[in-house]
């Protein structure tokens, strides 16, 4: 029989990473473990939502779910706020998709909520008892900005500290005043950690998976630096090719990647800033969100854009090939390459901290 407790505790984390083993495959193909991820990491962490460039005019709204919690960002006249998008009345997702209004109006029964979140009109229902019209108005959701992303903490109970060390690193001017230049979305055949591990291997798989992007990396000089709940890898342009390859290519100067627990990840490079948030779908889907931002004019965009897919499309490959290993029943767990993989070890022990924690 499955027992979810002897499976988290396979990762022994006691060891240092030469002699640890990696997590299970159990981690990556059981829902048991995803309802756990819903309940000791999405809704006990700052979950990464959205930009606050998408919300910069009053009446903005954008919609979403973490973990079955289905939330709405509001600008009103002066604040960002977030909701839960749920009509008091039978719980109908009171906004969909992403927009511009002056009220929110329940496409049920036409309940309308003000930007505050406020109800403020019921269409004639009959006499609704003062009693009942207590605590309708929607309901608010912890929500901490840090440079341009915005994060919610939509579990119950306290939050935490949003961490000073990432709000330090995320203030910097390199963060801001990035134009958006488009969205992509895939769905891919994998476990939403299998695409985090891929990303914080420390440039381990760069050469291999990556054979255009490394022509512009020195990979020497490949850093990684842990903090509490994120980690950052960097890495120097190569400068001869990076010269010539500054407005066509990925990279020119040094690379940033930043990575939030659990699972949202910055690329800062050259005019660039791309992120990749990594959403659950099931044990074996997830969908990746690929944000691309541009700092000044964004010319010869679009041969920058071919390049960044490339890099995603490679990455997102392997991952599906990552996840049929797992699936087998054969492969029960790995280890880590020590010089590299000092990112994902991390991670592997944040989540199994977050799964034992109350
Ligand atoms: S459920 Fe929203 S108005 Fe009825
Ligand atoms: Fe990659």
């Amino acid at each position: 029989m499955f027992d979810l407790q002897s499976e988290i505790l396979k990762f022994d984390d006691s060891q240092d990473i030469t002699n640890a083993w990696t997590p299970p495959s159990s981690w990556y193909t059981q829902n048991e473990f995803l309802n756990l991820e819903h309940e000791k990491v999405f809704l006990k962490n700052w979950m990464f939502v959205d930009f606050t460039y998408n919300l910069s005019n009053e009446g903005d709204y954008s919609t979403g779910k973490v973990a079955n919690r289905p939330y709405v960002l509001l600008k009103n006249k002066d604040h960002i706020k977030a909701y839960y998008n749920i009509c008091s009345h039978h719980g109908t997702c009171v906004a969909k998709g992403k927009g511009n209004t002056e009220s929110l109006v329940c496409p049920y029964h036409g309940w309308v909520y003000n930007l505050e979140g406020k109800l403020k009109k019921i269409p004639k229902a009959g006499s609704i008892t003062d009693i009942h019209k207590k605590g309708m108005n929607l309901k608010e959701i912890p929500m901490h900005i840090s440079g341009p992303f915005v994060f919610l903490w939509i579990g119950d109970g306290d939050t935490a500290d949003f961490s000073e060390s990432l709000e330090e690193h995320f203030s910097r001017d390199l963060y801001q005043n990035l134009n958006f230049v488009k969205r992509t979305e895939y769905i891919i055949n994998c476990n939403w950690k299998v695409f985090v591990d891929n990303y914080l291997d420390g440039g381990y798989h760069v050469p291999h998976m990556h054979p255009g992007l490394t022509t512009q990396l020195d990979l020497d000089s490949y850093y990684t630096d842990i903090h509490d709940n994120w980690s950052l890898q960097k890495c120097l342009a190569k400068t001869s090719e990076a010269k010539d390859k500054e407005v066509k290519g990925r990279v020119s100067g040094e690379a940033e990647y930043t990575w939030a627990y659990p699972n949202f990840m910055i690329n800062r490079y050259g005019k660039w800033m791309d992120t990749n948030w990594a959403i659950p779908m099931g044990p074996n889907k997830s969908k990746i969100v690929f944000d691309y931002f541009y700092d000044g004019n964004p010319k010869d965009v679009e041969m920058s854009l071919d390049a960044s897919d490339k890099v995603q499309a490679e990455d997102m490959e392997i991952c599906d090939m990552v996840q049929d290993g797992l699936n087998s029943g054969v492969y029960k767990q790995g280890v880590y390459a020590p010089q590299f993989e000092k990112p994902m070890f991390h991670f592997h022990q944040l989540l199994k901290e977050s799964f034992l924690t109350n």
